[in-house]
C-alpha cells in the first residue's frame, strides 16, 4: 500500500463553478485562468472539466502548446505575453493569443514576420503598476498594433488591485474609470474581471471575464467563504493517521516542542507535512476535519508528518482518514491560519502528491 495522502480532484466542482461564473456574468465571454498547472488542479484534467469556457489563459507557452495538443480549439491567451521573438513562431504555429503590456513587445512583434494574424490583448496599466502601457503611451500603442499587418484582433484589457477588498474602494472605481476612458470610442472587446470582480463588480464583466480562484472553489475574499459565494472545493486532500502518541502533562510533540500538552492527551500523526504541500508555518490550532470532525493541528508540521488533537475523538486511531483541506475544510480557512491564502495551498501542492479524480 501506498502512502495514503492524495489529492481528490472533483471535475464537476470546477464544472460547477464555471455556471457560477456564467450566472454572473451571463452575458460575457469565459477566459478560464489555468495557469500554474491550473492552480494546482492539473492543467489537461481541468481543461476537461472547463471545457464550455470560450477561452483559457495561461502565462507557461508549453502549457498553452499542450493544451492546443489535446485538442482544444478556442482562445488560448499568454497572460504574460512573449519574452522573446522567437516565441512569436509558436504562437504564431499554435494559434495562440497574446497579451502585449510593453513596448518591447511592440517592438518584437513589429520585427517579426508572421505569416498569419495573431489575436492580442493590449493591456493597460491603471491602476495596478505591474503590467502595462500606461494611459498616456496606451494609444500609439494601439496605432501601433493597429498598423501591423500581423495583427488580428485586438482586445483591451486591464487587472485590478484591490477588487477583493470587503467594501468597495475608491481604486477599483478609478481603474475602471481611466480604463473607460482609454478605451471609448475604441469599438474593441474589452477584459478586466477577475473572480473577486465577476462576484462584485458587474460593472468590470464587459466582454470577457477572467475568473481563476472562484473556478476552483476557493474564496477570493477573507471576509466572505466559498460556500456563502455558492463555490465547490475542486481539490480535497485527504490522508491518514499513521501512528498514535499519548502525551503527559508537559510532554512535547515534534521539532522543537513548540506544543506542549497541558493534560494527559493522545495525538493522531499524520502522513502530511510541508513536503506535501502542507504549510510549514501552519500554527497549532490550524483547524483539520479527522473522520470529518473538526480539530486542530498542534505542534510544528514537519516535512512528511502533522500531529493532530484528538482528545475530543476518542474513537481516532491508526487508519482513521482525514481531510487537511477540501470538503468540509475550507482551503481559506487553513490558509488564513497559516497567514497565507487559499491561491498559496491550492498551487504549492507538490509534486509527489497523489492526485485522483
Ligand atoms: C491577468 C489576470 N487575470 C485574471 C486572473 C485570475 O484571478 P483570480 O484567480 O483572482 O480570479 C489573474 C490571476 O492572478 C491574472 O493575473
Amino acid at each position: 500500500m501506498s502512502r495514503p495522502i492524495q489529492a481528490l480532484i472533483d471535475l464537476s466542482a470546477l464544472e460547477y463553478n464555471l455556471s457560477v461564473v456564467r450566472r454572473h456574468a451571463p452575458n460575457s465571454r469565459v477566459m478560464a485562468v489555468i495557469k500554474a498547472d491550473a492552480y494546482g488542479h492539473g492543467l489537461l484534467r481541468a481543461a476537461e472539466a472547463l471545457a464550455r469556457a470560450e477561452g483559457f489563459a495561461m502565462l507557461e507557452l508549453n502549457a498553452a502548446v499542450r493544451l492546443r495538443e489535446a485538442g482544444y480549439r478556442q482562445t488560448i491567451l499568454l497572460l504574460e505575453g512573449f519574452f522573446d521573438i522567437s516565441e512569436l513562431g509558436w504562437i504564431e504555429q499554435y494559434h495562440l493569443s497574446t497579451v502585449i503590456h510593453h513596448r518591447e513587445q511592440l517592438a518584437m512583434l513589429s520585427a517579426s514576420r508572421p505569416r498569419g494574424k495573431l489575436d492580442v490583448f493590449l493591456k493597460l496599466n491603471t491602476g495596478m503598476n505591474r503590467l502595462g502601457f500606461t494611459l498616456d503611451e496606451f494609444p500609439a500603442a494601439l496605432e501601433t498594433l493597429k498598423a501591423n499587418p500581423a495583427v488580428g484582433q485586438i482586445t483591451v484589457m486591464t487587472h485590478f488591485a484591490r477588487a477583493d477588498e470587503s467594501c468597495r474602494s475608491e481604486s477599483i472605481t478609478a481603474q475602471l474609470q481611466r480604463f473607460n476612458t482609454a478605451a471609448e470610442g475604441r469599438y474593441l472587446p474589452r477584459s478586466m474581471a477577475n473572480s473577486a470582480a465577476i462576484l462584485r463588480f458587474p460593472e468590470t464583466h464587459a466582454d470577457w471575464v477572467r475568473p481563476g480562484i472562484m473556478l476552483y472553489g476557493a474564496s477570493p475574499f477573507a471576509d466572505t467563504a466559498a460556500d456563502e459565494l455558492d463555490l465547490h472545493p475542486a481539490m480535497t486532500v485527504l490522508s491518514k493517521i499513521i501512528a498514535v502518541q499519548t502525551l503527559e502533562p508537559r510532554d512535547g510533540v515534534g521539532y522543537g516542542h513548540t506544543f506542549r500538552a497541558g493534560r494527559s492527551m493522545r495525538v493522531g500523526i499524520v502522513a502530511g507535512g510541508y513536503a506535501d504541500g502542507y504549510p510549514r508555518h501552519a500554527p497549532t490550532g490550524t483547524p483539520i476535519l479527522v473522520n470529518g470532525r473538526r480539530t486542530r493541528i498542534v505542534g510544528r508540521v514537519s516535512m512528511d508528518m502533522l500531529h493532530v488533537d484528538l482528545s475530543e475523538i476518542e474513537s481516532a486511531g491508526v487508519g482513521t482518514p482525514v481531510t487537511l483541506w477540501g470538503k468540509g475544510m475550507p482551503v481559506d480557512e487553513v490558509a488564513q491560519s497559516a497567514g497565507t491564502v487559499g491561491y498559496e495551498l491550492l498551487c504549492a501542492l507538490a509534486p509527489r502528491m497523489q492526485i485522483v479524480t
